[in-house]
């Protein structure tokens, strides 16, 4: 038998970093995927095969002696076995369209894709149980996660996400155009949150304004998403990225790229992490050929993203 899943990547639109400390904030699927097909195997082993090569561990491996990139689904795998008692082991393939470590939830959405293909070769799971497994799994690297990011891959569309009460779809089909712009410098989602920790603990009042400064724009985000008032999200994009860069996420490269795409946009930031990562820019149809006309003259992968309101697949 085999079982196959696929779940989209991710941007957060607004509210990245602020959300681990409570603030809600607003993310977004989008059309690149990534697909997990995994069997049972009557070979008491693990076996993954992913862009991290092509590895095997005893089926009672020890979690912790496993390299981060794959960790998480060696914890998905045996955590399943353990689970229902399998005897054997189970194979997993995973296939991604998705560059990984540059803010596009290539992790989470991977948690969420394996979830659901190595559980569905025992039980029929519901999304919810999905959901769990993929926050446990993606804890395995990333103790800190908000679970922001494999909540938005599992459900999909357009989400106001806040960490104490979950998510919420929000029913808006905004028809600004949204480009993704890669600054090729991975980063470690884990350092990045460490990171804004130690700045919130040197400089708690100026965090606290700043959370609240955030829990503001959110609510105005909202406003202009409903509105589908493209121009002024733009706006509200450039405010949050100030806030980034004053909590210390930004770095010089991203601000150049964000400084030039907001000259030909309504508005660009980070999204993710940041420390790296890609740059999200909204625009509309009117200016979509201009922008990538001069998106096309930097050194820069480039792509014209689009929405994707599925979520997880099975099957
Ligand atoms: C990472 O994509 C988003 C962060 O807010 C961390 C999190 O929410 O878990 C930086």
């Amino acid at each position: 038998m085999i079982s196959e899943a696929s779940a989209p990547g991710k941007i957060i639109l607004f509210g990245e970093h602020f959300v681990v400390y409570g603030v809600k904030a607003i993310l977004a699927s989008v059309d690149k995927r990534i697909t997990v097909t995994s069997r049972k195997t009557n070979e008491k082993k693990i076996m993954i095969d992913s862009l991290f090569g092509n590895q095997s561990y005893s089926s009672d491996v020890d979690i912790k002696s496993i390299k981060p990139e794959i960790k998480p689904i060696a914890y998905l795998a045996k955590t399943t076995i353990n689970k229902f008692d399998w005897t054997g082991g189970i194979q997993i393939k995973i296939d991604s369209q998705l560059p990984s470590g540059v803010g596009l939830g290539s992790s989470s959405s991977s948690c969420v894709a394996s979830a659901a293909s190595v559980s569905g070769l025992f039980e029929e799971p519901s999304k919810e149980n999905i959901l769990n497994l993929a926050i446990d799994a993606e804890r395995t690297i990333f103790p800190q996660t908000s679970g922001a990011d494999c909540t938005v891959c599992t459900y999909g569309g357009i989400i106001e996400y806040q960490k104490e009460k979950g998510y919420k779809k929000l029913d808006v089909k905004p028809d600004f155009e949204l480009v993704i712009l890669n600054s090729d410098t991975i980063h470690s989602t884990d350092k990045m949150v460490n990171q804004v920790r130690e700045f919130k603990n040197t400089n708690p009042e100026m965090f606290l304004k700043l959370r609240e400064k955030e829990t503001n724009l959110i609510e105005e985000a909202k406003q202009a998403l409903r509105n589908n008032d493209s121009s002024n999200l733009g706006r509200i994009m450039r405010e949050n990225q100030s806030y980034l860069e004053e909590i210390g996420v930004s770095n010089q490269n991203l601000q150049n790229i964000i400084e030039f795409a907001n000259s030909k946009t309504f508005g660009s930031k980070l999204t993710g992490a940041g420390g790296g990562g890609c740059i999200i820019s909204i625009t509309n149809k009117n200016d979509l050929k201009t922008v990538t006309e001069s998106f096309e003259r930097t050194k820069y992968k480039y792509w014209t993203a689009k929405l994707d309101f599925d979520g997880l697949i099975v099957g």
